[in-house]
């Protein structure tokens, strides 16, 4: 487990502050002025539906929040001006350049702490930290950031070449390559009809079988290359590569499961009135979403007339409000916002 604590006290003053998309301008980080490095500026996200995380999160100035998906630290930005000197956040990436940003960003904040590790460990993290159970706001911005889908030495994107790898923490086993090399033809054919919802699963995993007796699949060209031949059909606007780079993610990074995990976990460290917010970025994810804060809200579908009633636990979360989407303002400025579904609730009293 690695864990980095942060030096010393800046109080933030409290006061609303409208995280608009003009506020926040494409290619540069947001935040409160001056809080940008060269680091974060050389490598930029530009923070999803700002407005409606800090509606949902209304972080107060002595509350304790937990980023589980730093990133470049866009909402933990947004977070830390909001919090006064007994605030405090605490952050979660796979990834060691988002962690290495994040003390690049704020490591002179003692009210931030920032860790390598995965949100499927979050309540080992809350426990480890001391704040199991008192968390006021949990943030879950799934799926990969701008610097990881611009950065072709990551392997995640078909529109620039690089190595197939596709690993959020690069120290993981396998990278997408390794898999591609491994796996059987119907293994691969599954995890592109499960993950990528491809129409064209089979012969996207014949393609690869046939091409791999060739030569091994190692850049994303290449596999890229390989589904658009194998693709008969094209979608409006969309990368004939577009689901099966989505499929392989997901696979290499086990992120369906994470987000089992970290859903379950997030309503057991939340305190009494703390507020779980997650944004989705596809259907899979959205549908577990979903599924699962309807179930602990205890709104599970009801049997069918004359069947008993099944015993139910009391709901331990509240739903708030139904799912929203990023505006147009925004989408004007940030086309990754398209896709994004934001899903909040918040833990009743026990
Ligand atoms: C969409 S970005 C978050 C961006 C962030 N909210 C910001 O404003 O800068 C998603 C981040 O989640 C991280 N991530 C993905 N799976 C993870 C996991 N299982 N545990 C922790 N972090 C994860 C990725 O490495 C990536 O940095």
């Amino acid at each position: 487990m690695q864990f980095f604590q942060t030096g010393y006290a800046r109080d933030a003053p409290s006061r609303p502050m409208p995280w608009t998309a003009a506020a926040c301008p494409s290619g540069r980080a947001a935040g409160p002025p001056g809080s940008e490095t060269p680091l974060t500026q050389a490598f930029t996200h530009q923070p999803v539906m700002p407005n409606q995380v800090m509606a949902a999160l209304q972080p107060g100035a002595a509350g304790v929040y937990l980023d589980a998906t730093f990133g470049r630290g866009g909402h933990s930005a947004m977070l830390l001006h909001e919090l006064g000197a007994d605030g405090r956040l605490y952050a979660l990436d796979l990834d060691p350049a988002a962690v290495e940003a994040g003390r690049h960003r704020f490591g002179g904040d003692r009210r931030f702490t920032v860790a390598q590790g995965s949100f499927a460990e979050l309540a080992r993290w809350c426990r480890h930290w001391g704040v199991d159970g008192r968390l006021d706001g949990i943030l879950l911005d799934l799926g990969v950031s701008s610097p990881q889908l611009d950065d072709p030495a990551r392997g995640f994107s078909f529109s620039q070449d690089g190595p197939l790898d596709m690993r959020m923490d690069p120290a993981r086993d396998e990278s997408a390559a390794d898999w591609l090399e491994r796996a059987g033809e119907t293994e691969i054919a599954r995890v592109l009809r499960e993950y990528g919802e491809e129409r064209f699963a089979r012969r996207i995993a014949r393609a690869v079988v046939t091409e791999r007796k060739l030569e091994p699949i190692t850049t994303t060209g290449r596999f890229a290359a390989i589904v658009s031949r194998a693709v008969p059909t094209r979608e409006p606007g969309k990368h004939p590569a577009t689901r099966a780079f989505q499929a392989i993610r997901i696979q290499v990074n086990g992120e369906l499961d994470a987000l089992d995990a970290a859903l379950a976990q997030a309503v057991d460290v939340l305190a009494p009135g703390g507020r779980l917010a997650v944004i989705s970025f596809h259907s899979l994810e959205d549908r577990r979403v979903k599924r699962f804060l309807r179930d602990a809200a205890g709104r599970a579908p009801r049997p069918a007339r004359g069947l008993p009633l099944p015993e139910e636990p009391e709901p331990r979360l509240r739903l708030i409000g139904k799912a929203q989407r990023a505006d147009a303002r925004e989408l004007e400025s940030n086309p990754r916002a398209r896709s994004a579904v934001l899903r909040v609730a918040e833990r009743r009293s026990a």
